[in-house]
């Protein structure tokens, strides 16, 4: 083993490592942004180490630099420019190119042949076949899949209603079964051709899979896709004798079969129940009862009265939704919240964990506008406050604060946990009209006798609370005291 390769696998064992402490430091709010950091210096020094491992060649490298320049330039840009209400669209994206990635590499070793030596991986014949069959089928799922999810989320792909019969299954056996023929046949095959059924079948499979799913369901469906990109990465790993994309990708694999049954279990779903239930809200919203028709007791309010049910109360819960990320009002409620301590006020922010359209939504919404971690607090444990809590105000969030969730069976939220907002002294709902949310359905929480509605963009309404506030002299009086 020479030199130059010896360095180069150093490197990997590094870029491996930063990897790894990476990704564990974006489990917490406060190292998140340095966790990132990490992880793109763990991924730069694993481009460093392949231009290591393919001296002396100039075309090489140059293709190295190209792809890197090109991949690098495109990720800045998007990043910059995507608000964080498209952030699962764009991890669809990103999912799909990972995808995409894995099954160029394992088709080009299929074509071209393998590049396993002086790899350090022990490998035959048979574990290469495998992994180009496993990184073929996952890749070319996983990135068909992601850019319809992409799509679907988007609103620009719609589910046709063939999709939601038994067709789909019939139509998803036919393609599991030729992507199957396409792998036993590909090791004898020398025209290539078992190779194109392969990556045919095996993408419209990922079509099919993912085409009959609900909007609402989108977000799962891009976790469990982000994790069988990692998969094919690991097995693409295997392909081309790379240590780093193994440990990588299993790490990604593993880390996005965690997300997804975590979601699962937050929004009181089955893995199965998502992938083959049918559509379910979002893009398609089920449900009819969220028209503003629906709504007999609706009592509202103007921010005035809202201010001054504020001005007394001891304790204040906030519970942030999607509609307070559309509304970029996170700072306006930081402001908020510092006039109501400095009145002495205690102040708290109820998390859901399914809030938003992403997992930790709510979390990177409010650390934006500095709010104190200490007073983000999960469900779980702001549930048992809320019968001590004076006030309640949900901003820009509806199904997750659903009491239809906890008792109507008929409910499609039905067994989903939500913050028990209802228990309350009093509660006021900030949003623009009596429209449903994510589910499609209508809330029961709007018509309890201690809910009032407070009709208008989240942003405007706390503009128009603070100044209500300032005029009540809310915050002067006690900061002077
Ligand atoms: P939603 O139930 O989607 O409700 C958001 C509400 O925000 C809407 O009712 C909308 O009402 C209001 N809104 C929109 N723009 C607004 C604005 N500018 N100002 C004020 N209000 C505005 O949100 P949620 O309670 O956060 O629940 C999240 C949903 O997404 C759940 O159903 C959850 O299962 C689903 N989901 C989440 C995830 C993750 S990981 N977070 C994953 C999959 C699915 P108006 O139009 O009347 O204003």
């Amino acid at each position: 083993m020479s030199l130059m390769t010896l360095l180069s696998y150093a490197i990997d064992l590094v870029a491996v490592l930063l990897l790894a402490l990476g990704i564990k430091g974006l489990s917490k709010v406060r190292t998140a942004r340095s966790a990132n950091g990490l992880a793109a210096l763990a991924i730069g020094l694993a481009v460093l180490g392949l231009l290591i491992q393919t001296q002396p060649s100039l075309e090489a490298w140059l293709w190295i630099a190209i792809g890197t320049a090109v991949g690098g330039l495109l990720g800045v840009i998007t990043a910059q420019r995507v608000p964080m209400t498209a952030m699962p669209e764009t991890v669809a994206l990103f999912n799909g190119c990972g995808g995409l990635a894995s099954l160029l590499v394992a088709v080009a070793v299929a074509l071209y042949g393998g590049a396993q030596a002086e790899s350090g991986v022990t490998s035959t014949d048979l574990v290469e076949q495998i992994s180009i069959v496993i990184s073929v089928f996952v890749g070319a799922i996983t990135f068909s899949g992601s850019i319809v999810a992409m799509g679907k989320l988007q609103g620009w792909i719609p589910t046709p209603g063939w999709t939601q019969s038994q067709v789909r299954h019939g139509v998803n056996i036919t393609l599991a079964v030729a992507a199957l023929v396409g792998a036993l046949t590909l090791p004898a095959d020398t025209t290539g051709s078992s190779l194109w059924v392969l990556v045919a079948a095996s993408s419209l499979l990922g079509i099919g899979v993912t085409l009959p799913i609900g909007g609402a369901d989108m977000p799962v469906v891009i976790s469990l896709l982000n994790s069988y990109s990692g998969v094919a990465a690991a097995a693409a790993g295997f392909v081309v004798g790379s240590q780093l994309l193994i440990v990588a990708g299993a790490m990604v694999g593993a880390a996005g079969l965690i997300l997804t049954q975590v979601m699962c279990t937050a929004m009181n779903r089955s893995l199965v129940n998502v992938l083959f239930g049918g559509a379910l809200g979002g893009a398609a919203p089920v449900g009819g009862g969220g028209s503003e028709a629906g709504y007999t007791r609706i009592t509202s309010c103007s921010p005035e009265e809202c201010a001054m049910a504020l001005e007394t109360a001891e304790r204040v819960v906030f519970v942030p939704g999607y509609g307070l990320a559309v509304a970029q009002a996170q700072h306006a409620l930081r402001e908020l919240s510092k006039m109501l301590e400095a009145n002495g006020t205690e102040v708290s922010y109820a998390i859901h964990p399914v809030a938003g359209r992403m997992p930790g939504h709510m979390n990177v919404l409010l650390a934006e506008a500095d709010v104190p971690y200490e007073q983000l607090i999960e469900m779980d444990a702001i549930n048992p406050e809320f019968p001590r809590t004076d006030v309640v105000i949900v901003l820009g969030a509806n199904d997750v604060v659903n009491p239809d969730a906890k008792r109507d069976p008929s409910s499609p939220l039905y067994g989903m946990p939500v913050l028990e907002v209802d228990q309350a002294r009093q509660v006021f709902v900030v949003k623009r009209s009596l429209g449903a949310g994510y589910a499609g359905i209508s809330n029961a929480l709007f018509e309890l006798p201690q809910t009032a509605m407070v009709f208008g963009d989240a942003k405007a309404v706390l503009n128009g609370l603070l100044s209500e506030l300032r005029e009540l002299g809310v915050g002067k009086v006690k900061a002077a005291a």
